[in-house]
């Protein structure tokens, strides 16, 4: 079971996948009524740098920001510095255990988030690779290994979430992306492949879920949204 404190407006973070700070704006008030966490990822940065990230901290919304830092330790723990003390509250970070202990040395006041397996990348993938294993191994092994290292937690599919809570206890905190409103029918021009609902998502042990597409390309936003929320309060179950 995931966190039962976290507030029902912070369970969804709605993905901020828009290339201008104006269209992120004007996402932001469309959901705000019943969203206030929003996620700032590589596309939106590249074109806003913090601007976004200021509006939001100032407009009183949760931010996670998105970057994925995967570099050498110190470029990792220099990176993490520009990012501390701006009241972001999530940060992402790949890699080995250098990267991951430069990172959480300079991590401040954020909550650094490990990324496990991308939700993009399957059991083909990991063949292609020539890995041998399955991703709910590399996931959690990931996942143990980020926990040793001092991360506050993961963003790893819905599909992993249920294990990694047993396993690893109630301390390490999970974010899903990977989140569709359906059942778990894959769109074959989908790029996610490890998807599942939000509400199954939270039930199996998520604290949030992350959710780009099903909301910022929906026609009604916040119907998605409502529809979302019902199915994590188990209404709709
Ligand atoms: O549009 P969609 O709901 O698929 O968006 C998912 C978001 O979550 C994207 O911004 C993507 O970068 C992010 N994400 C992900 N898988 C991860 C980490 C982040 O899909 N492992």
């Amino acid at each position: 079971m995931s966190n039962t404190t976290i507030p029902l407006s912070e369970r969804i973070i709605v993905a901020l996948d828009v290339n201008t700070p104006d269209e992120a704006k004007a996402l932001v008030k469309k959901c705000e009524s019943h969203v206030s966490f929003y996620k700032v990822g590589l596309q939106l940065f590249m074109a806003s740098w913090f601007t976004t990230v200021d509006w939001l901290v100032d407009r009183g919304h949760k931010v996670m920001l998105d970057l994925k830092f995967f570099d050498i330790p110190e470029t990792v723990k220099l990176a993490v510095e520009q990012v501390n003390n701006r009241g972001v509250t999530f940060a992402t970070i790949h890699g080995n255990d250098p990267i991951i202990r430069a990172a959480v040395a300079a991590r401040g006041d954020l909550q650094l988030l490990a990324v496990t397996v991308l939700t993009s990348f399957g059991e083909d993938d990991m063949r292609a690779m020539g890995m041998t294993g399955t991703v709910a191994d590399l996931v959690y092994f990931r996942a143990k290994r980020a926990l040793e290292l001092g991360c506050d937690g993961v963003v790893s599919s819905g599909l992993e979430a249920k294990k990694l809570r047993r396993d690893l206890g109630e301390k390490l905190l999970i974010v899903t992306p990977g989140i569709r409103p359906g059942a778990n029918i894959c769109d074959p021009d989908d790029d996610q492949q490890r998807i599942v609902t939000a509400g199954r998502a939270i039930e199996g042990g998520a604290d949030h879920v992350v959710v780009g597409r099903p909301i910022s390309r929906a026609a009604d936003p916040i119907r998605v949204i409502e529809e979302m929320q019902r199915d994590i309060s188990g209404l709709d179950r």
